[in-house]
């Protein structure tokens, strides 16, 4: 089953990766935990550039390039051994980051963010909804994303909630606002429940 975990920067996206990663372990699953940008060995050069550079179009390609090597040598080898895969990040965040909030032409990145995925899809999106003042105070290292300002987050975040509205089998919505652990315990009934519609699923 692979699992994707998105919002803006500071919503607690990592955080929350991390502790349904220590809580599927402790259940006795095989789960990997990884994330985009440079969750292959051979994309930490990828992600570095994306990092330091500030053009929208350089890096939509450079995330390509890094999203299909991600699925082809990590995602894809782990999802056929049975692992559940965590990622922190994935092709949602092209849509929002790269379309609503650098206004790159959404039809380009759609079909680049398919192919570059192989055919995987997420079996289920967890979206962490947060107000973007409350969010970037909780960021201390700024990176270059991460120093564009409240009006670029706005429309980052409208763009996740266009997104869950499309998508909304898919992408589950959770108010990044409150307590972690009321968050991760939703979390837990989302990935459970996916974990039985799948299973459910496979079994038919
Ligand atoms: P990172 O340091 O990994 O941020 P975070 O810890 O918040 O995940 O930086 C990744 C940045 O790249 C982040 O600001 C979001 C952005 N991004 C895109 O713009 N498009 C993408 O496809 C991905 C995967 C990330």
């Amino acid at each position: 089953m692979f699992v994707t975990i998105e919002g803006i920067d500071g919503s607690g996206k990592t955080t929350l990766a991390q502790k349904l990663y220590q809580w599927l372990s402790a259940e006795g699953y095989d789960v990997l935990l990884t994330r985009e940008p440079g969750g292959a060995p051979a994309t930490q050069i990828l992600r570095q550039l994306i990092l330091s550079n500030n053009d929208p179009l350089v890096n939509a390609f450079l995330f390509f390039a890094d999203r299909a090597e991600h699925v082809s040598k990590v995602i894809l080898p782990a999802l056929e051994s049975g692992k559940i895969v965590i990622c922190d990040r994935f092709f949602d965040s092209t849509i929002a980051y790269g379309g609503y909030g650098f206004g790159l032409p959404l039809d380009f990145l759609t079909l680049n963010n398919e192919i570059s995925c192989r055919g995987v899809r997420p079996d289920i999106t967890i979206l962490l909804d947060i107000e973007p003042s409350l969010a970037l105070s909780r960021v201390s290292e700024k990176t270059v994303f991460e120093s564009m300002g409240m009006s670029f987050y706005e429309r980052v975040r409208k763009g996740y909630l266009e997104l869950a509205k499309k998508e909304a089998d898919r992408i589950v919505l959770l108010d990044a606002a409150r307590p972690p652990s009321e968050i991760l315990n939703e979390a837990k009934s989302i990935v459970n429940r996916a974990l039985r519609e799948k299973l459910r699923y496979n079994l038919r």
